[in-house]
């Protein structure tokens, strides 16, 4: 996809968490293409190493950092380093993700608990480590990845429990950090093909074409659907945007496909 560029983007700095390899890269390789200065954070140094090798290749200004998002203390030790390499930090992305498939019974605490501290709290820890330096700058967009599942039950239940926390928490900062200049919005996305997916796949491998009808646009997204969004996010042109969360998901959440032709007999 050829993204959108805006002038205030060029320079800008951007911290993706999960920015190793699926929807988190794409965002990188979007930015990168918008001459964003980026740092990537993630627990896999291997894929990491290869995304910054890939960004850097294209001319992009491209930091990686490999760390446990769930160690506060490595969390705000490799956000001072990033901040000391960079200067500021004006975008960040909570991205990064754990998701288990199972629903209630089959859920552990252990399991429970690991959703929560990398979908939840990770956030929360990033984005008090930004926020000092937002403020003084009066300046700051802060973009939370959620998923449809926070909006509606389509399975993976802690899942999608952490996510409806971190639609909360988005709220939070945008009315409280709205008079600093900081905006913090969320995005939800739909089904997007990515390396999470392989297991389903595995077990079936037209899952991507059985979601099809759920689709209004009657597709499955790509990564650089979300993307384009948080990139939008990140510029000036959605500067009257906070608080919000925004649907990007083939029109998966404006009604169920599916049932309406039903409904009417017209299927
Ligand atoms: N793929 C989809 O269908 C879909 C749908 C809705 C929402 N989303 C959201 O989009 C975002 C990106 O998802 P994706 O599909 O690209 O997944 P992904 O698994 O490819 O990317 C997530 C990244 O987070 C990193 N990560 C996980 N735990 C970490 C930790 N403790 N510390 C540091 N990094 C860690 C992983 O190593 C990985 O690189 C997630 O927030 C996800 O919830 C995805």
């Amino acid at each position: 996809m050829a993204y959108f560029s805006a002038p205030e983007l060029v320079g800008r700095t951007i911290l993706i968490t999960g920015g190793a390899r699926g929807i988190g890269l794409e965002m990188a390789r979007a930015a990168i293409g918008a001459k964003m200065r980026v740092a990537l954070i993630d627990i896999l140094e291997v894929e990491l190493n290869a995304a910054i090798k890939e960004l850097k290749a294209a001319g992009g200004d491209a930091n990686g950092y490999v760390l446990d998002l769930t160690i506060e203390a490595d969390v705000i030790k490799t956000i001072a380093q990033i901040e000391k390499d960079l200067g500021k930090i004006e975008v960040l992305v909570n991205n990064a993700m754990f998701h288990d498939p199972k629903n209630l019974l089959e859920t552990s605490l252990d399991v429970w608990n690991k959703t929560l501290a990398i979908n939840l709290t990770a956030p929360f820890l990033c984005i008090r480590q930004v926020l000092p330096g937002m403020i003084k700058n009066n300046f700051g967009s802060i973009i939370n990845i959620s998923t449809v599942n926070s909006k509606t039950m389509v399975g993976s239940d802690s899942y999608s429990a952490s996510k409806g926390g971190l639609n909360t928490l988005t709220r939070t900062v945008a009315v409280r950090y709205g008079k600093n200049g900081i905006r913090c919005n969320t995005v939800l996305p739909g089904t997007v093909v990515t390396e999470p997916w392989k297991e389903r796949i595995e077990r079936n491998p037209n899952v991507f074409n059985d979601l099809e009808p759920w689709y209004p646009l009657h597709r499955v997204g790509q990564p650089a659907d979300i993307a384009a969004a948080v990139l939008f996010l990140a510029s000036d042109q959605s500067s009257w945007m906070t608080g919000s969360e925004f649907l990007v998901d083939g029109g998966l959440l404006a009604g169920l496909a599916p049932m309406y032709p039903v409904v009417e007999g017209s299927d």
